[in-house]
């Protein structure tokens, strides 16, 4: 493999992009460059932010919800630094009055009725201890989830989902790791029969599936097929939860209680790294049985705790998700006017800020996202879904912002549909591609 920097690239910009592909990651270095993306980031304010080559882009892909509530937000900026007046990441061995107050609000905002906080450094951690748990609380070892799925790459958030990278890692478990398509009710119930499954575990929305709306019974029935089989429902909320949807956690707007439910990502503010494993009694009695069952040394650390507080005040204010509605709407009369001229955008996905634009042709999603990237908007295409192009808008924009968002999609519209209709393809491991949520 050989990688060279484009010729058009500032000094500085061709140094980076030479020292991650050295140094980082060559794979992901080399993937990108061949959709034509060549990104560096640099100053980042809100809901933009420049490659440090100076070009703007609007955010739309946010980290996969890592930057909800914008790059820097000057208020949770405020109360980070307020912490590091007198906290540092603390001693987890110990109760901490961060953690305490966070695991409490916690509980209180999540479905249902949870009892347990586990904290985590991220996302694929906290699926980890979501696994763990259900396992322990049944007594048995298999995991239900869809094969299009993604929650992660530690080893057992790895083995989940599309597990196209374990196999690369020779780290699957196809005996224990059941895989089943998305919608197909039936194919969980043949799972569950068996009553082996410790649970099942669906991302509410998939994103690496474009962000398709599951029907209105397709999550309540598998919750109750659980229910029939004694089996827990782990809700990932990684990508889903925050008020994107509207709801704090998108599992509430199927009305469904899960027994586990994992927040990470726009969790951490955007700066201060923290995920959360919430379990009912249930699936959180190992805690009173072991101690240290699950140990880590920077989960849920001190610093981290009050950000995410004040995270989960901004998120779960009415205020803020009906404003998340209002914006949801603007954009679907927006794209519903680009749809009007331009049939290349053939179907809208839509739940709150979780969105999908699904594109005539197999590629489409893919070639959205390089003539977005071009004029300055960036947004990725779903992993395993090319023809559609994940659409993640900040939870606090306005509609000015919108006007300009909107703008730059129907100029690169006029691009794509342009672009011959090639085959689909699949952001999997290999060496050669990055993998995952993106
Ligand atoms: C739905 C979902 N679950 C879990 C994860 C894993 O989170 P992390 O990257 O913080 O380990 C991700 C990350 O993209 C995700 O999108």
């Amino acid at each position: 493999m050989s990688y060279q920097p484009p010729a058009q690239v500032s000094s500085e910009k061709a140094r980076v992009l030479r020292l991650a592909y050295d140094h980082v990651v060559p794979g992901r270095v080399q993937g990108f460059h061949e959709l034509g993306v060549d990104l560096v980031m640099g100053k980042r304010e809100g809901y933009r932010f420049w490659d440090i080559d100076g070009q703007e882009y609007l955010d739309f892909h946010l980290n996969g919800g890592v930057f909800t509530l914008g790059h820097r937000n000057p208020e949770l900026l405020a109360v980070l630094r307020q912490s590091l007046e007198s906290l540092d990441i603390g001693n987890h061995h110990f109760p901490s009055l961060a953690r305490a107050d966070l695991a409490e609000q916690l509980i209180r905002l999540a479905p249902g009725k949870m009892q347990y906080v586990v904290f985590a450094t991220g996302g694929s951690e906290a699926i980890d201890v979501a696994i763990k748990s259900a396992r322990r609380a049944t007594g048995r070892r298999k995991i239900v989830s869809l094969d299009i799925a993604y929650h992660g790459r530690t080893g057992l958030s790895g083995a989940t989902g599309d597990d196209a990278t374990a196999v690369f890692f020779n780290s699957n478990s196809p005996q224990d790791f059941i895989k089943v398509p998305f919608e197909d009710v039936d194919a969980v119930e043949r799972a569950l029969r068996h009553e082996d499954v410790a649970a099942v575990i669906i991302e509410t929305i998939p994103a690496t599936y474009g962000f398709i709306t599951p029907s209105a019974d397709y999550l309540p029935r598998i919750k109750a097929l659980c229910e029939r089989y004694d089996t827990l429902y782990i809700a990932d909320e990684v990508q889903t939860g925050l008020g994107r949807t509207g709801h704090l956690w998108a599992v509430s707007a199927w009305g469904v209680e899960p027994d586990i439910l994992v927040t990470a990502k726009g969790f951490s503010g955007g700066l201060y790294p923290i995920a959360a494993t919430v379990l009912n009694a249930r699936a959180g009695a190992w805690l009173a049985e072991n101690g240290w069952g699950h140990v880590s040394g920077f989960g849920g650390a001190e610093v981290g705790c009050a950000l995410a507080q004040r995270v989960l005040e901004i998120c779960s204010d009415p205020g803020n998700l009906s404003h998340a509605l209002r914006i949801s709407d603007y954009f679907a009369a927006g794209f519903a006017d680009i749809q009007r001229r331009h049939p290349y955008l053939r179907r809208v996905h839509r739940l709150g800020l979780v969105m999908g634009l699904e594109f005539d042709s197999p590629r489409g999603g893919v070639d959205m996202m390089k003539a977005l990237y071009d004029i300055g908007l960036w947004a990725i295409f779903a992993g395993f879904k090319s023809s559609i192009l994940q659409v993640k808008p900040g939870f606090l924009i306005d509609t000015r912002y919108c006007d300009e968002a909107l703008e730059r999609f129907q100029d690169a519209i006029r691009v794509a549909e342009r672009q011959p209709k090639r085959d689909a393809i699949r952001l999997v491991s290999g060496g050669r591609s990055t993998s995952g949520s993106l």
